[in-house]
């Protein structure tokens, strides 16, 4: 057994659901993960509506175009308005997309480089988070659309901020799939962090996402909990309960040797979907081994359909500074703190145009 499939197997990880039919699987998933970590998206149909806000025909030097839109949701506690806005390349082909969950509308720490994303051809749609529920405890789901969902008093399962934002993302691309613009077999949903988690709740609920990117999510995202340095779930149910159902912190310390998955299970809800992974080198909050790690246990949803899953050269850890992305999962250790960076974009637009 190899090193790294020894440090595995010590990690005493929860074998994954398995259906030949790889809806139900996912779904299997959907629904432990739902009961137990972040909650129950609630289930109804709406209707999306955009109203342009601003257009600027001739942006990056003419290269692209980039717009504003006022999107509109109904839902069954009412309509709910937030903004998005997308940068595409000036061409009449359909290209892919990248759906990103951002944490602002401004640029300032560089987090989203849009002239170089939209010059290797690929369009950017961008919802800030805080638009549409607030990241913050004393908040009590008071604002954006936390108000429009009642929460059942008895549960334990109660969607929590995640959930939302997740949600959202999905309402986005309802309305940005209306513009017939985009490579529908090439569509993504990206975020960093908190949002990097929120990006993959949303990828394993809503399958026209065909590329989950993951950037830096750490804990209860993109690392696994069982074995993790780091955070861990006593830290990110004490500092962050509302982004959770109210169960999952009944994992935090010993408990967690009875929590029924762990977050491999995430990132193979994306199977038989691509899924990558960017950790930072000295990003130790997040752990890059247990992000790792969880690529190599999540590859097995991938294998038992026939497809490539992880593929790790020699099943050695990466170099910093090197891409493992030849199978259906991707994962690069990029040098560096915790953000994310054009390395980090430029890794994840090799993948998705690969
Ligand atoms: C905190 C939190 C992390 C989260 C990060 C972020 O550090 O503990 O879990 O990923 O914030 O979103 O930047």
């Amino acid at each position: 057994m190899s090193f790294i499939n020894e440090t595995l197997a010590s990690r005493g990880l929860p074998e994954l659901p398995f259906d030949p039919d790889p809806e139900k699987n996912r779904q299997r998933i959907v629904d432990i993960l739902s009961e137990n970590i972040y909650g129950r998206t609630p289930d109804f149909k709406s209707e999306v509506s955009g109203k342009l806000t601003y257009r600027h025909e001739k942006c990056f030097a003419g290269h692209g175009k980039h717009y504003h839109y006022s999107l509109t949701v109904t839902t069954p506690g009412g309509d709910f308005s937030f903004p998005l806005r997308l940068s595409v390349p000036n061409t009449d082909k359909k290209v892919p997309l990248i759906v990103y969950i951002s944490f602002a509308i401004d640029n300032p720490s560089g987090m989203i480089p849009e002239e170089e994303i939209v010059s290797r051809g690929v369009a950017v749609a961008r919802l800030v988070y805080t638009d549409i529920a607030a990241d913050s405890r004393e908040d009590g789901f008071r604002s954006g659309i936390a108000p429009l969902f009642p929460r059942r008093a008895d549960a334990d399962d109660n969607w929590g901020a995640i959930g939302m934002w997740a949600w959202a993302a999905s309402r986005s691309l309802d309305f940005l799939l209306t513009l017939g613009l985009f490579d529908e077999e090439k569509i993504a949903v990206m975020g960093h962090s908190r949002l990097g988690k929120t990006a993959l709740w949303c990828g394993a609920q809503d399958t026209r996402f065909r590329y989950v990117l993951s950037n830096n999510a750490g804990c209860s995202g993109d690392a696994l909990t069982r074995g993790k340095v780091g955070e861990q779930i006593a830290d990110i149910t004490r500092v962050f309960p509302y982004w959770f159902c109210e169960k999952y912190a009944s994992y935090a310390g010993d408990a967690i040797a009875g929590m029924p998955f762990d977050q491999h299970f995430l990132l193979a809800a994306a199977a038989p979907r691509h899924v990558a992974v960017g950790a930072s080198s000295l990003d130790i909050w997040a752990d890059p081994e247990s992000e790792y790690l969880c690529c190599k246990a999540a590859s097995a949803a991938w294998e038992k359909l026939g497809l490539t899953g992880f593929i790790a050269p020699d099943d050695r850890y990466p170099k910093v500074g090197e891409s493992f992305d030849d199978g259906h999962i991707a994962f690069h250790l990029r040098e560096g703190e915790h953000s994310p960076c054009r390395a980090d974009w430029n890794a994840y637009i090799d993948f998705l145009l690969k």
